[in-house]
């Protein structure tokens, strides 16, 4: 498939856009420096800390799983058995419970994930949310492919 031009100068700080690339959901999130520091602590919750097992570009950091921290591109696919993981984003969320830092959901069989897409500990799911080829045309503008 193509590359896809994504103009990320609109995603409000705290939210995520949805783009297709190859058929496929991919996940543009803008996280906030909370949600950046609290990385540091689903690190020792999280499977694969350091991404090491997952499917990312070397050129991505394993923890923040990104060019630039602000940006997380993932796929928005589960990598149990391939079903759209939701975007909770919100801190102790009424829904996700008290303790919850911020992340994705799998309403198929309950994967947790955090805020780069890092599978917790015990999920179905077997490894992180893969990122895909990306990269930056200028400050405003990635392409995914
Ligand atoms: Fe996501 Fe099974 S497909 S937990």
């Amino acid at each position: 498939g193509a590359p896809v031009k994504v103009n990320i100068s609109k995603i409000e700080l705290g939210q995520q856009i949805v783009v297709e690339w190859r058929g496929q959901p991919v996940f543009v999130s803008h996280r906030t420096a909370e949600a950046l520091a609290l990385l540091d602590e689903t690190d020792s919750e999280v499977a694969d800390p350091h991404s090491e097992a997952s499917n990312q570009p070397a050129y991505v950091d394993g923890k923040t799983r990104a060019i630039k921290p602000e940006l997380l591109v993932v796929m928005g696919v589960c990598t149990h058995l391939g079903c759209s993981p939701l975007f909770k984003p919100e801190v102790a969320s009424a829904d996700m419970g008290a303790d919850w830092k911020g992340g994705y959901f799998c309403p198929c069989h309950g994967s947790h994930y955090d805020m780069s897409g890092r599978v917790f500990k015990g999920q179905p799911a077997p490894l992180n949310l893969p990122v895909p080829p990306y990269s930056y045309e200028s400050d405003d503008v990635i392409v995914i492919g």
